[in-house]
Parts: C-alpha cells; structure tokens; sequence
C-alpha cells in the first residue's frame, strides 16, 4: 500500500493524475490519497507525479496497539532491513488521532528504540550510525488505536525538481503551479501566459506538462538507498519516460516587471531546456490593458500568482483590478485576495489551499 500526500486542498488533481497514471486510488483525505500499489510503483509515481509531496510505502498489516509495550513489539515484528542499510539513520514521526496512545513524543522514542534495536541486533553492533548522509524517514500512523508504519520513498518534497538554481520574492511550490496548469484545463495548442512569472515556475511547469518532461527525471530519491531498491526498473522507467517527452513548441509567454527576476527566471527554464517553448515579454502589467500586447488576446489562458501585499509590503489591488480586465478564455489566479470572488461570481469554483506552508490562499478560476 502506498500513501501519496499533497498540498492541501489538491487531493482531486492528485487522483485524476494518479488515474493516468494507471492507479485506482482509495480513502483521499485532505492532503492525500492511497493507492494499492508496492515499492516498484512508488518509483513510477516519483517519477511521473507533478502534484504529489511524497510517496510513502506501507511496511506492515495494520495491528491495534493500546498501550507502549504493544507498541514496541509490533514495531520491532516489521522487518525493516530490506528498506534501512547498516550504518543509515532513521528519523521518526507519529501521528495520533482517537487513540489510547495520545502522546506523539513518547511513540516516537518507544518506535525509535524498538527500530535501533532490531537494526543492531541483526547486523554488526558497533556499526556507525551516519545520521547526516542517509536519514529515512519513518512514519508512524496511530489511528483510532491501528497502527500502520511507513517508509517515506521520496526523501525530499516531490515539489524540488531541479530546475530551480535561484528563486526571487515568493516563489510558488513547482507543484502547485503544476496544479494550477491542469486546473486549466487548456488545449496545448492555445496561448498560456502568467504576467507576474517571478522566478518563472507556472510557464516552466506548463512547458514542461505540453511537452510531457516528467518532473523527477534529474533528481534523487530515498528508496535509491534502500537495500532491496532495483535499479534496473527504476532505471527503465527513467529512459520510458524520457522517450515519452516531445520536442514540440507551444505559445507560453511570461512577464514580470523585474528584469533581474525575468533573468533568473530563464536560466530556470534552460536547466530544464524549455527556454525555447517560452517568449519574454518584459514590462509592467498596468500598461497591458491600454495597449495591445502578446499578453492581450481572447485566446489566451491567463494562469497567475499575482504580487500580494501583505507577504511582499505593498499595496496592490490596483494590480489585480488591471488584471481582471484583460481579455482572456480562461483565467486561474492563485491569490490571497478574496475580491476575486466577485469577479468570477458566475459559478465559479474556487479551492483552498496552503501555499508555501504559511498564507491561506485561493485558486480562483473563471469559466
Ligand atoms: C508573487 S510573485 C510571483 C512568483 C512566481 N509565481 C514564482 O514562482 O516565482 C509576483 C511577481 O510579480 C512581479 N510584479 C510586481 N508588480 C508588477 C507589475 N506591475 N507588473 C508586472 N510584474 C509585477 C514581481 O516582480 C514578482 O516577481
């Protein structure tokens, strides 16, 4: 079983790619879903997935624990040599909910002490332990008194692609502005255009999603470490997902009002060698509506996470009341500012999510 986590309020985007991907997914919650599905497939997912956080596999059959010791047996029964290497250090998190064992901290040292002890019992004792360089990370679930125990198969976020060198102001998770594409749900064969690109991450995302370049391609994962991880399937995924990217061009234009941002944004989009599916328009989005420019056209796509006041220490509502009277088809705004309600008063969808682990923000989306 594995249990896929993303930011919150994205667990429909998630299950819809998880679909393509070929896997039924099972009891979502908020920031998350399930799927049954086994350590090969979290390679695949880790790979292929543009909304997910992490991948976590699930390393026993859940049992009831009601008590500390219960807890320290059914942690030292999972075998855990197939995942954790001699010499590797684990860090442990619990979650509890309804549950006699209501005490997240103390779970956490009984699961720490149960996990050290059956590691060094099996292997050598005096081995050194190298917390810094490989630390896996476990988790411990304990829910209505079930405890299931996993292993986190990702290391990192997923959202850290490894595009991004440098960031400016308020950079946008990768795979929220991920989400924020597909919630366009545009042809590919139509303009897309974010007028506030920052360090440039929604046109890279949509270039990257046009052209199918998995995002996990270039990076290292946690399951690389583990002792049963088979490289030659991980590795045969890597190259069938790099023969299913194309070459393709499509018209994805991005702006910002910052030159020094709009370099940084491009050096982003070469790492990831899309500079040449997006065109650079530099300049200032209050002078869109009063002339005619790439970033005005009924066709276009307006997919943005315009400047916010309270984060960036400005005000700028005159910036969104600019932005709601460009022509677009289809607009998808990431903001903070609820104004944008009214403006897509017409049976408009909007969802909550968390951005950046700090500010609750918007998606508001126009029909
Ligand atoms: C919230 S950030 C966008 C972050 C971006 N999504 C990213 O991932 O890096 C807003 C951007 O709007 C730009 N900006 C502010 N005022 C502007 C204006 N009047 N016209 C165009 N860009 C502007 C800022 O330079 C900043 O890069």
């Amino acid at each position: 079983m594995l249990m896929i986590t993303c930011p919150y309020g994205l667990t429909s985007i998630l299950n819809n790619e998880l679909k393509k991907l070929w896997y039924l997914t099972k009891d979502s919650f908020d920031t998350g879903t399930f799927v049954d599905a086994g350590l090969d497939d979290s390679y695949k997912i880790n790979i292929r997935s543009r909304i997910a956080n992490k991948v976590f596999l699930k390393l026993n059959k859940p049992g009831i624990c009601l008590d500390f010791d219960e807890l320290y047996d059914l942690t030292q029964s999972i075998s855990r040599s197939d995942y954790i290497a001699p010499g590797h250090w684990v860090s442990i998190k619990v979650h509890t909910r309804q549950s006699n064992i209501d005490s997240p901290k103390s779970a956490q040292s009984i699961i720490q002490k149960a996990i050290m002890t059956q590691l060094t019992w099996e292997k050598d004792k005096e081995r050194h332990i190298d917390r810094w360089w490989h630390t896996h990370t476990v988790f411990m679930v304990i829910n209505k008194n079930i405890c299931s125990l996993y292993i986190n198969t990702s290391g990192k976020s997923l959202h850290e692609r490894w595009y991004r060198d440098q960031t400016w102001d308020a950079p946008l998770k990768e795979n929220i502005a991920a989400a924020l594409v597909q919630l366009a749900n545009r042809k590919y064969s139509e303009p897309l255009m974010d007028p506030f690109c920052g360090s440039g991450t929604i046109c890279i995302e949509a270039a990257m999603i046009a052209r199918n370049i998995a995002p996990g391609l270039n990076r290292y994962f946690a399951c690389e470490q583990f002792p049963i991880f088979d490289k030659d399937k991980f590795d045969a995924l890597i190259a069938d997902a790099k023969t299913k990217s194309y070459d393709k061009q499509y018209t994805i234009i991005w702006s910002d009002i910052d030159q020094d941002v709009l370099r940084v944004a491009k050096e982003n989009a070469a790492h990831v060698w899309v500079d040449d599916t997006i065109s650079f328009v530099y300049g200032d989005m209050l002078d869109h509506t009063s002339r005619s420019t790439p970033l005005s056209g009924a066709s276009n796509t307006l997919v943005t996470n315009p400047p916010y006041g309270k984060r960036m220490g400005t005000d700028v509502s005159d910036i969104h009341h600019t932005l709601s009277q460009l022509q677009t088809k289809k607009s998808v705004i990431l903001s903070w500012y609820e104004w944008w309600k009214n403006i897509f008063s017409n049976g408009e969808r909007s969802w909550k999510v968390t951005k950046n682990g700090a500010d609750e923000t918007n998606i508001f989306i126009s029909k």
